[in-house]
């Protein structure tokens, strides 16, 4: 895993804005795959400002929570509509992201999966880290799932994410995410990490051994990883 501090938030999402750029640069028909949260906002503000040419572009994303429709402003479709896919040349044909609010999740996953096989390939993921280290909506566990399914969110998961909604009742309890196996077939893999929040979370990540208690942590056995955090998360480093 190789790692890149920068400045700041701002030097971060630059630094990310020009990898996915170099990836569209280099293949025809470019498969993305896309997170949400704050962290990757700064990112898509860059590739917005960019004026990169997403034509022929495929956007995957990672997760979304279950029982919101993508009209919903705190679903993930949301999210990428509005941060991302109406600011650039993208088809929303070619944006996917998993469809919560279908009546069973469960084949909602399975279809998921099977567009992930059948594109193939991510030529590069994006990637947030959780504060308790999930990736995706990966929860720290004694097992964890390989292609794309059902989870139920961690208490943790559901407090951090709260600052989104109302009231912290309003928060999904259970998403459709994206597993480790489904991550692991990017080509390369970005992890983006940005303030003193999640300085604890990055120093186990990089000092540690790999626990599925960890879930970011398997990204060590992932041959192309970058993560690229800012000095406030790098704060604990040694
Ligand atoms: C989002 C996702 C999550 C976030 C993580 C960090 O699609 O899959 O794993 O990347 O929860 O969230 P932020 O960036 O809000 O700290």
């Amino acid at each position: 895993m190789e790692i890149k501090i920068t400045k700041d938030y701002q030097e971060m999402s630059e630094l990310a804005a020009k990898e996915v750029a170099k990836v569209l640069a280099e293949v025809k028909q470019p498969v993305l795959g896309l997170a949400t949260g704050s962290t990757p906002v700064g990112l898509y503000e860059e590739l917005s400002k960019m004026e990169l040419d997403f034509s022929k572009t495929v956007s995957v994303n990672l997760d979304e929570y279950i029982g919101l429709d993508g009209n919903h402003p705190q679903s993930y479709r949301y999210f990428m509509n509005e941060k991302l896919f109406n600011h650039i040349n993208i088809d929303k044909k070619n944006t996917y992201v998993p469809d919560g609010s279908l009546p069973d999740a469960q084949q909602a996953a399975r279809d998921y999966e099977e567009l992930l096989s059948k594109l193939g390939r991510i030529d590069l993921q994006i990637l947030g880290i959780g504060n308790n280290g999930h990736i995706g909506f990966n929860e720290p566990d004694r097992a964890l799932s390989l292609p794309t399914h059902v989870v139920k969110l961690e208490e943790s998961t559901i407090e951090a994410n709260a600052r989104f909604f109302d009231s912290i009742d309003e928060v999904p309890k259970e998403a459709i995410t994206m597993g480790v196996g489904s991550i692991f077939k990017a080509k390369k893999i970005i992890v983006l990490a940005s303030g003193k929040a999640k300085a604890s979370i990055i120093k186990s990540l990089v000092d540690e051994y790999v626990s599925t208690e960890l879930p970011a942590s398997l990204l060590k056995f992932h041959p192309n990883v970058l993560l690229i955090i800012d000095q406030a998360a790098a704060s604990l480093l040694d």
